[in-house]
């Protein structure tokens, strides 16, 4: 069995960080999000791994490489445009072969892992299984609808769905998927959708398990999930303490602090990660916060967010619920003439509290 894990596609919920990184890379705990999706793979015992990429190729190259690292030998299949999902399983034909396989979307956030899952499918081998999990606002997603148990439809993100169980970012598939991608068009939105490659197995009286997962799942398509599935990540870090915390800093409840790091002045109430490198001086990190690599925070209260690695927050009060990006700088405006002063990429988000 393979895996084709997708990681191009356009990212434009998490503008303006995706105008010049790849989505998939975006720091959980400070781990890109894609890479705890390639540990699931490996740990379901799936060698073969082949990887959709995009305009973001370079990067996502850079950071998995062979994929040895994980313990997995790793394909890259460029995809010129993101065209959709099964246009992705469409290009990746040669790849997978005559392969089972497992389709897993590289910005998907799943706990527990996967094992147990690709086994199943191993033994009973069905023309594919889904996995579903109750939403909220189903509008937003695939929609499934199930009489007794079976699969009868899917809609893509429809207006008056028939049900609250959306599609989880995690597909199996026999290799019959191949004719069902083939023969279907694009959507209205100019995508080829993978649910209408799916209906079109329901219609055809094809066998679609699937199973409706009570863990948690994420698609970290923006910043509020992002920052959720963050949340939930260092809900589990261990205390570890390798870089320095002075005498006058204070370090509550679980906090990794990196290798170089150097905390002084400061109070940390975890969970929250420090990065390697970085300093936190004279400042105050609340919960559910991870600070990337070689930044510096300096007389600044922050909680429950993600700073991207050499960023620097100075003199800032306070910041909760944002993701800010690499090499980022944040200070107090000078105090004559009292202004706000920006200099924003394309698409940013900010919200002034005064
Ligand atoms: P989506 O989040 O559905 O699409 P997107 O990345 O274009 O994001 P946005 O809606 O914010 O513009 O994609 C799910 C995953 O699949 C994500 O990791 C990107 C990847 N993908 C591809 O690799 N190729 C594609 O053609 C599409 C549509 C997505």
């Amino acid at each position: 069995m393979k895996a084709l894990v997708l990681s191009g596609g356009a990212g434009t919920r998490l503008r303006p960080i995706t105008h010049t990184s790849a989505k998939q890379l975006v720091p959980v705990a400070n781990k890109p999000v894609l890479f705890y999706g390639l540990e699931a793979i490996a740990e379901s015992g799936i060698r073969d791994v082949g990887i959709i990429v995009g305009d973001t190729a370079d990067e996502i190259m850079a950071a998995v490489g062979d994929g040895s690292e994980f313990g997995i030998s790793v394909t890259y299949i460029r995809q010129h445009a993101p065209l959709g999902l099964a246009h992705a399983v469409l290009i990746a034909r040669d790849y997978l072969g005559d392969d089972d396989f497992v389709m897993y979307l590289g910005d998907n956030f799943i706990v527990g892992g996967i094992r147990d899952l690709v086994d199943d499918f191993r033994q009973a081998r069905p023309d594919a299984h889904i996995l579903l999990t109750h939403v909220a606002d189903p509008r937003h997603f695939g929609v499934a609808e199930l009489v007794d148990g079976r699969v009868v439809s899917l809609e893509e993100k429809p207006q008056h769905a028939k049900s609250d169980l959306a599609l989880v970012g995690v597909y199996l598939f026999t290799p019959v998927v191949h004719e069902a991608v083939r023969v279907i068009t694009p959507s209205e939105r100019g995508e080829l959708e993978i649910t209408h490659a799916i209906q079109w197995l329901i219609d055809r009286e094809c066998d679609v398990r699937s199973t409706i997962i009570s863990g948690y799942w994420k698609d970290t398509g923006n910043v509020t999930d992002m920052l959720e599935v963050n949340r939930s990540v260092l809900e589990t870090i261990e205390t570890r303490v390798a870089g320095t915390v002075d005498a006058t800093s204070e370090i509550i409840g679980r906090v990794r602090i990196d290798r170089g790091a150097r905390i002084s002045g400061s109070r940390i109430v975890g969970p929250a990660v420090i990065g390697a490198s970085t300093e936190v001086v004279d400042s105050y990190v609340g919960p559910f916060t991870a600070i990337g690599e070689c930044c510096r925070i300096e007389d600044t209260e922050i909680e429950y967010s993600i700073v991207l690695r050499d960023s620097a927050l100075t003199g800032v009060r306070r910041v909760e619920a944002s993701l800010i990006g690499r090499g980022v700088e944040v200070t107090p405006a000078p105090r004559n003439p009292a202004a706000h002063r920006f200099v924003l990429g394309d698409h940013s988000k900010v919200q002034i509290s005064s």
